[in-house]
């Protein structure tokens, strides 16, 4: 029987050295009121330190709620090391590890959320061939956690088990047996292989749920995970965050389905306009939206009343429906499905995602993207190299400069009002997150879009296919790459009805 105890008394269950595995995404998941009493003790007593923290999607809102709270000043020396897909919605735990104060290793979020079962079934370790020639791959990059290993003659990255020693989950209700349900909650994620990783290893399990019910009183079919694997339940004082910026909404519980008019579209801005040109790829079949402008694909194909077209995902575990932007990524309204993560990763890797979106921070001539660290910040590829490595086509997105552009659209027009400051297509990327080789070695198609240019991988490189109405190559584009690109001798225009307020193209565009 779980014991339900006050979040006070859970963070003194804390003991120096443990690793912590929490099961996060965003604020979904996100046992708030622990957290406060965990930092609290620390402050106080200085304990409990040298903690591993894990966790496979970020902790946190890019401001300053999640597990930033413990890499705040005075923190210093509780947590020591973080093992991660993402860190970036965690603005103070990322400047932490920027300044060296916080070890981080980065790992791809599906192969994290997938290892966490062969610790539950006690294997010796995880294969798999994703990360193979990326940056964690430990021939090109550092990495103590993977290494090579060759089984019936092909190639794997083995990422051992090593032990849990706290899960930290979140649901809605817990029964006084500590069965947990999610009714609330918007993201499924990877409660239970985590609760079993933890009690596998010896570790202890924590929940933190909105309600207690009676022993026995909740559906045996919404139990996420059994109070046979929960050793304490605690009961939040302060509202759980459904999404990083929604507290609750039914429909992103699943509950109801909304009118797509309800559904809040994109301002028309640059994202917008690169949202609307790489929405132009789409096609009938499953595709995943990652973060950044590639959320937005799914609120303009709401807009564009286009959603019953193909099967968008979250590499949070939904399928179907309207992904989430922004402060809702992960979240789904409409939804289909939602899986537990791992097991939409198991699909993923499988080769079942046809198409998938992924942000654009920097690319080189040989078409490889960086999805960890750039300029200098710790970012994290989330489920990045898992969907790009495995998809049949891939459509990176992102503005053609970082920093502070400025556009306007004069008639149809673009024109660079002010140009950003920090360029993305270099000479050699920072790290390799997409190995563009790699792509062309399994005949991956390989598309760029920025709101100037879009670009393909050929067996040459990087080639312009398309420029924008009002866009000067020689002037705005080429002075701005660090290489010099081959331009399609079929050169187009990217359609100017993108670049109008209204819109209303994509049906017509994607042959319905
Ligand atoms: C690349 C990525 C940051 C783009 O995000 P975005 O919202 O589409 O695009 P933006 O250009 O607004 O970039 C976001 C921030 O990163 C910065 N950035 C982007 N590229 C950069 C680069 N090459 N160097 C330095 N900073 C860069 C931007 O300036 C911006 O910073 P700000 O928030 O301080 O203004 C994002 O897609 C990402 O983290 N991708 C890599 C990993 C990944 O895909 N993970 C999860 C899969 S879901």
């Amino acid at each position: 029987m779980a014991k339900v105890v006050t979040a006070k008394a859970a963070a003194e269950l804390i003991k120096d050295g443990d690793l912590v595995a929490s099961v996060v995404f965003g604020l979904a998941g996100w046992p708030e009121d622990f957290a406060f009493a965990l930092r609290d003790r620390y402050l106080e007593t200085k304990h409990p330190k040298g903690i591993t923290f894990m966790h496979a999607a970020g902790a946190g809102d890019w401001t300053s709620r999640g597990a930033g709270i413990w890499a705040e000043a005075g923190m210093e020396g509780m947590v020591t090391k973080v093992v991660t897909g993402h860190i970036g919605s965690e603005p103070q735990m990322a400047k932490a590890v920027q300044e060296g104060k916080i070890e981080c290793f980065f790992w791809p979020l599906g192969t994290m959320v997938q290892w966490y079962s062969e610790v539950a079934r006690r294997s010796p370790g995880l294969f798999t061939k994703t990360g193979l020639g990326s940056f964690l791959d430990p021939r090109f990059g550092e990495s103590p956690y993977a290494k090579i290993m060759e089984v019936e003659g092909q190639e794997y990255m083995f990422f051992k088990t090593f032990p849990i020693n706290v899960a930290l989950i979140r649901g809605t209700t817990a029964d006084e047996k500590g069965n947990i349900t999610f009714e609330k909650e918007a993201i499924a994620l990877e409660a239970l292989p985590v609760a079993l990783a933890a009690k596998a290893s010896g570790g202890i399990v924590i929940v933190q749920v909105e309600q207690l019910a009676k022993a026995d009183s909740l559906h045996p079919q919404f139990v996420r995970v059994p109070g046979v694997c929960v050793d304490y339940v605690t009961i939040a004082k302060t509202p759980q965050m459904q999404t990083m910026g929604t507290q609750y909404k039914a429909s992103l519980a699943g509950h109801i389905k909304v009118p797509e008019s309800q559904i809040k579209p994109m301002p028309f801005d640059e994202r917008k306009i690169i949202a609307r040109r790489a929405a132009m790829e789409l096609m009938p079949g499953a595709v995943n939206l990652g973060i950044g402008i590639p959320q937005g694909i799914g609120t303009v194909v709401a807009e564009e009343g286009c959603s019953h077209l193909m099967t968008l995902i979250s590499e949070s575990g939904n399928i179907g429906g309207i992904p989430g932007a922004t402060i809702e990524f992960g979240a789904h309204y409409n939804g289909e499905a939602m899986l537990q993560q791992d097991h939409l990763f198991n699909y993923f890797d499988g080769g079942g995602l046809d198409l998938a979106f992924a942000g654009l921070s920097q690319t080189d001539r040989e078409g490889n993207l960086n999805a960890g660290t750039f300029g200098g910040k710790p970012m994290g590829p989330g489920g990045f190299i898992n969907t790009t490595q495995h998809a049949k086509k891939v459509v990176f997105c992102g503005t053609f400069m970082a920093g502070p552009l400025e556009i306007r659209v004069d008639d149809g027009r673009l024109v660079i009002v002010r140009e950003g400051t920090i360029k993305k297509f270099l000479k050699k990327v920072e790290q390799v997150g997409f190995s563009g080789k790699y792509a062309l070695s399994v005949g991956k198609k390989v598309v760029y879009v920025t709101e100037r240019v879009v670009l393909e991988l050929t067996p040459g490189g990087l080639m312009i296919t398309e420029v924008a109405p009002g866009i000067d190559l020689e002037k705005d584009v080429l002075p701005y790459m660090e290489f010099k690109p081959a331009i399609s001798a079929d050169l187009k225009l990217i359609p100017e009805g993108i670049y109008r307020t209204e819109w209303g193209e994509l049906g017509r565009i994607l042959g319905v």
